[in-house]
């Protein structure tokens, strides 16, 4: 297939060109590096040994994603682009829902102006809000977001629901088909240490931070909170390795193939692990020591969270291969190679 990748210089967006390219496919990247410079593109050529078309532009640009339509046939989007960061979207929630939202709805226009009405769309467990089932399947009712990052997810989930449904109720003959998948934790990096997460100044993430405190560049962990109702009293999260993650995409691909409607796929592990275990992990895996503090709870945590990937496993085939040990060694191996990223 012809693959327009949103995003695509960015952290899932990188990884995920790598295997879509090693199938087979072919790969035209859009991104404006508001989070990510060219040499991740230039990285992924290398690993790939393929050349891949790049555009820099904004997708809330008309007139430059209609150009990148007219230039290219494609059968399908994956669209990762968008911002990420849940604290900051709390301080610029207008940036936010303008980038987010604008963008998004941007792009589905020139999509379906282009008969191209084919979205694999980058969702965040996040819209579970404080989930009221653990394992989380995919008919967990969604929950309330704490914050305007989470809003924009949920809310894109409901506008690419609205237009598959008004395709049907209008009997149109080429319908949106949209895989919307909902991640957990992705960390990790590709195993060649030439793509990784790329986070600008502190990073608000604990595998970046970890990495991070192990080169030196930071002198702690703090710990945010020992008094959750969990196994060691820190919070329990579903750490999912890039590379498994973006293989869920190529999976997903299928499902568009086979003109799925809406469909909705947790990807995640199934495992939870706390921030002590993985602070463990991390050192066992790679014999390094971290030093870590306990701090008080940051807002708008939650105690535990952890998929039920028995859904993606059932309808396509997919489940993550890769442990916390090769998460926490890959990850190192990334910021060991790669000192101040790309
Ligand atoms: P990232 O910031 O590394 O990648 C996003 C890319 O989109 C960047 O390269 C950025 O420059 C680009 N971009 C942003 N706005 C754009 C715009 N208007 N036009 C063109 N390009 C634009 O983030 P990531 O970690 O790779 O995440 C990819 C997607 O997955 C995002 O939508 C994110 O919200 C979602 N997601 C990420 C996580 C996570 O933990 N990383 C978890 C759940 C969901
Ligand atoms: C965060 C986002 C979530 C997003 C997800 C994936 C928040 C509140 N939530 O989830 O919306 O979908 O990233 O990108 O930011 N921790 C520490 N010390 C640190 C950093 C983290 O103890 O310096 C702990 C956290 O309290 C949490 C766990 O580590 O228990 C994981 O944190 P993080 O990597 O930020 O991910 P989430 O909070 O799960």
């Amino acid at each position: 297939m012809k693959i327009l990748v949103t995003g695509g210089a960015g952290y899932i967006g990188s990884h995920t060109a790598v295997e879509l390219i090693n199938a087979g496919h072919e790969v035209v990247i859009v991104d404006n590096f508001s989070n990510s410079k060219p040499e991740a593109v230039r990285r992924v050529e290398k690993i790939t040994n393929a050349e891949i078309r790049l555009y820099e532009a904004d997708l809330r640009d008309r007139t430059a994603l209609e150009q990148i339509f007219a230039d290219n046939l494609f059968d399908c989007c994956i669209h990762f682009a968008g911002m990420k960061a849940v604290g900051e979207s709390v301080s610029k929630p207008w940036e936010y829902y303008d980038n987010n939202i604008g963008g998004t709805m941007v792009l589905l226009d020139v999509m379906r102006k282009n008969g191209c009405k084919n979205i694999i769309f980058s969702s965040s467990a996040t819209v579970y809000g404080s989930p009221a089932e653990i394992p989380i399947t995919e008919n967990c009712p969604k929950g309330k977001c704490t914050n305007p990052y989470g809003r924009t997810k949920s809310m894109l989930e409901e506008i690419l629901t609205d237009l598959h449904t008004a395709d049907v109720k209008n009997g149109d003959k080429n319908p949106w088909n949209i895989v919307l998948l909902r991640y957990f934790n992705p960390v990790g990096a590709h195993k060649s240490g030439l793509i990784g997460e790329d986070p600008k100044g502190i990073p608000n993430n604990l595998m970046p931070f970890i990495t991070q405190v192990a080169a030196g560049k930071l002198g702690f962990l703090t710990i945010f909170g020992n008094d959750y109702d969990t196994h060691d009293g820190t919070g329990v999260r579903d750490y999912i390795h890039v590379v498994d993650l973006a293989k869920g995409h190529l999976k997903a691909l299928s499902a568009i193939e086979k003109k799925c409607g809406v469909v909705i796929y947790n990807l995640g592990t199934g495992r939870g692990y706390s921030v002590l275990d993985i602070v463990r992990a991390f050192e066992e895996a790679n014999g390094l020591k971290i030093p870590y503090k306990i701090g008080p709870r940051r807002p708008g945590d939650i105690a535990v969270c952890y998929s039920s990937p028995e859904k993606a496993g059932k309808e396509l085939g997919w489940a993550a291969e890769n442990g916390i040990v090769e998460m926490c060694r890959d990850s190192w191996n990334w910021q060991k190679n790669n000192p101040n990223g790309y």
